[in-house]
């Protein structure tokens, strides 16, 4: 199969089109390298790969020989009030429609990730994928509209489209503003940490190898217009995953706690029976497994440097 990967120098995006390589399909990665976090970082992520810089809110999409496109790329980070909504708008739902309307034309698969940020504070835990979207920042309300055209594209144009909500995805090469890769970061440099709020916020920490294996069977056996939480088995608090992190290195990280971030849910759990039962996937990477590969990379990141 030939496959379109947008996003593909990111971190899940750029695991996703490897695992494909290594699987014998044909990948075209475009991504447009924006500064949200260091492109060069982007562009190590994406040595492996043949990737083409395209701005999706912006130049045309050529889909012709496409079998099939993930759709990842996207202005991330739930921390987003304030002045960069209008990137939000832009990279989320705007590249969102354009790519949407590419497939749709093209009649080519789509599969979507969105995020588990659009249940905000959920009315239940576990979450199952008919609860109540209650998003709190302006991040999660982006990838909703995006998933609100999903279904708007569906229903009047076919769009082939199904729909992913990872779950706080971690390993090597997380992005550098997230939580894990922060704390790794600190702790190999020996500086210190900032936790927003008491770090007894929790995540169902799901680790990228799990998820690219759903990513993909969502591709290759869901039925369209399906949607699935895509989420770790084993929720953790901040505080559990630093002691973790903490335990496998050998060393201590230095903590230090400010204000909560604004529009930053308290919990999130994942319930997958759905893509369990239905694309016979579940999680399978303990999270102390996780963290030690991503320590190892994170540490090893700095010899390389
Ligand atoms: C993450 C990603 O950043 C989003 O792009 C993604 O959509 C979302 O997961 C998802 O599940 O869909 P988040 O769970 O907030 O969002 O992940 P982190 O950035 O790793 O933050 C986890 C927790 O650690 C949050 O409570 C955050 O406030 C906290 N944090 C983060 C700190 O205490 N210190 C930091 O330096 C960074």
């Amino acid at each position: 199969m030939r496959y379109l990967v947008t996003g593909a120098a990111g971190f899940i995006g750029s695991h996703l089109a490897e695992a494909l390589q290594g699987a014998g399909h044909d990948v075209v990665g475009v991504d447009s390298l924006t500064d949200y976090y260091d492109p060069a970082e982007k562009e190590r992520n994406a040595a492996a790969l043949d990737l083409r810089r395209l701005d999706l809110a912006h130049d045309a999409l050529d889909l012709d020989g496409v079998d099939g496109v993930f759709h990842l790329a996207g202005q991330p980070g739930a921390r987003s009030f304030g002045p960069v909504f209008p990137l939000y708008l832009e990279r989320n739902v705007l590249a969102t429609q354009r790519v949407f309307e590419a497939a749709a034309t093209a009649g080519v698969r789509v599969v979507f990730a969105s995020s588990s940020s659009i249940y905000g504070d959920a009315e239940r835990y576990p979450t199952p994928e008919d609860t109540p979207p209650l998003p709190r920042s302006p991040y999660a309300v982006t990838k909703l509209a995006c998933e609100q055209l999903a279904r708007a594209y569906r229903h009047d144009f076919g769009l082939d489209v199904v729909v992913v909500r990872y779950f706080t995805v971690y390993g090597p090469r997380q992005r550098p503003d997230m939580f894990l890769r922060r704390a790794c970061d600190a702790l190999r440099d020996g500086e210190r940490f900032e936790i927003y709020g008491t770090g007894t916020q929790s995540r169902s920490f799901t680790y990228v190898a799990d998820a690219v294996a759903a990513t993909v069977a969502a591709m290759e056996r869901a039925a369209g217009g399906s949607l699935y939480n895509v989420g770790g088995g084993e929720e953790a608090s901040m505080l559990d995953a630093i002691a973790l992190l903490e335990e496998l290195s050998g060393r201590h990280l230095h903590v230090r706690h400010v204000d909560a971030a604004l529009g930053d849910v308290a919990r999130t759990k994942a319930d997958v029976s759905r893509i369990a039962r239905e694309l016979g996937w579940a999680p399978e990477t303990r999270l102390a497994d996780g963290l030690s590969a991503m320590w190892s990379w994170a540490s090893g990141t700095v010899a390389a440097a």
